[in-house]
């Protein structure tokens, strides 16, 4: 995002705020898209990297499906224009009525992950009388060498199922009146930079496929997960065109359209989240510039040890600016980014050079268009940031920053709400039944 005047983004929406440049986001998606024209494919946007209406709505004018891990994503989906026959329902816990939701809304599928969640979505689909299509989860008890946190091709995570327990799930899929066996899935991991234990995955999961469709499991799409890499500091990427052949060679002989969900892949670089400095400290020899974004609003670094490059956002040199110190030339020295949270583990960066800063400088955090907004939270009251736009040069607000009345106007009211439950009652009731 080189040409983007980022001091004038600040000035007009404040910081912390969040920016995303959505040609970089067209560019990996038809990227991808393009490593996969051999086949039929679909590229089905994981919507927890960046659930923003504007960034699915973008995807979704692209071609792009929806892999959505709640209902309330689903709904997201749908709401940005996500066409239903393009969405599916991913996660290892769904609910009753997510699940009922999902079946009503008549979405591609949905992507089982345990004999038990099987079951209630058979009996949720008789009680509709729906049939209910889906897809299985399989663990390839694969290690995909990522992050422990983000790692979830090995028995020990809790994803999916093993391989016998997928078969034996798909013959009782197939005689069941109320689902439809239409796919099989698997995921084992996010930030992949190695793609060997992808390639070992999908051919271990196309053995099953063939398998399957030898019981006449009629299967119609082979979903490949997310997990694609991107570079933060100087990690190996996967080449999208190595990545489909990888699969395209697993799925020799099988007739199935290729189903992936990146999220990271897609959005990642896209996105940088703008800081002002607010005071720099010593505190002996150490060096800290305490910014007004924190873990709050960039949860990667506290919560994964994650490495996003911050730089100084230099002063542009107009009339208004004349006689504003430069600091390209002033010496760079080793400090920490912090945030104003109570917590030693809010950082945004450890041990980076940067200028000697003042109060209201501006720094640029880069690549954080994937799992950056979509994590914050509002720990320490504090109002998650605006989320802006760049396309064809222009910029365009597609989050409000938070304020403080919506966000506590729930609490307020009940503040003064003399309603109340009588658990005594509950309490006697129980212990009845219980000495009984
Ligand atoms: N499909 C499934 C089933 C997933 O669990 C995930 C990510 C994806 C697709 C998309 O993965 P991606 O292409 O974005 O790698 N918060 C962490 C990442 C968590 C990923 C969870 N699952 C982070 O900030 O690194």
């Amino acid at each position: 995002m080189k040409d983007i005047d980022y001091h004038t983004l600040a000035e007009t929406y404040k910081t912390p705020l969040y920016v995303y440049d959505l040609q970089k986001i067209s560019s990996a998606f038809l990227r991808l898209k393009e490593a996969f024209r051999a086949r039929k494919s679909l590229i089905c946007y994981a919507l927890k990297a960046n659930s923003n209406l504007s960034i699915i709505h973008h995807l979704g004018t692209l071609g792009s499906g929806a892999d959505c891990v709640s209902i309330g994503e689903v709904r997201r989906a749908l709401r940005a224009g996500i066409l239903k026959y393009k969405i599916i329902f991913s996660g290892v816990g769904k609910q009753d009525n997510e699940i009922q939701e999902a079946l009503q809304s008549d979405i591609l599928f949905l992507n089982v992950e345990s004999e038990g969640e099987l079951g209630r979505i058979e009996s949720i689909a008789k009680s509709l009388n729906k049939v209910a299509r889906i897809s299985i989860r399989v663990n390839p008890n694969i290690d995909a060498k990522t992050h422990p946190y983000i790692s979830t091709g090995l028995s020990e995570n809790k994803f999916g199922v093993d391989i016998q327990q997928a078969k034996a799930m798909y013959i009782f899929a197939k005689n069941s009146p109320h689902i439809e066996p239409v796919g099989i899935h698997f995921h084992i991991g996010s930030q992949l930079t190695d793609i060997e234990p992808i390639k070992e995955a999908a051919h271990k999961v196309a053995q099953l496929a063939h398998s399957l469709i030898a019981l006449k499991i009629d299967l119609k799409f082979f979903d490949v997960g997310g997990g694609i890499g991107i570079r933060y500091e100087e990690e190996n990427l996967i080449n999208p065109y190595d990545y489909a052949q990888a699969i395209l060679e697993a799925l020799y002989g099988l007739d199935l359209t290729i189903i992936c969900e990146p999220g990271r892949f897609l959005v990642g670089e896209s996105g940088v989240l703008l800081t002002r400095v607010l005071y720099e400290k010593h505190n002996g020899e150490k060096r800290f510039v305490i910014t007004d974004a924190a873990m709050n609003d960039l949860m990667r670094p506290t919560l994964y040890h994650a490495t996003h490059k911050i730089e100084y956002v230099e002063k542009i040199q107009n009339a208004e600016h004349i006689g504003e110190r430069s600091v390209e030339s002033s010496l760079c020295d080793m400090c920490d980014v912090v945030g104003p949270i109570c917590e030693s583990g809010d950082y945004l960066a450890k041990n980076i050079a940067l200028p000697k800063l003042t109060h209201g400088d501006l720094l640029k955090i880069e690549n954080v268009g994937a799992y950056g907004y979509s994590m914050a939270s509002n720990y320490n009251t504090r109002l998650r940031p605006a989320e802006v736009v760049i396309e064809n040069g222009r910029a365009r607000l597609i989050k409000n920053r938070e304020c403080f009345e919506s966000l506590i106007s729930d609490e307020e009211k009940l503040l003064h709400d003399s309603q109340t439950m009588d658990l005594q009652s509950i309490d006697s009731a129980d212990s009845q039944s219980v000495d009984s």
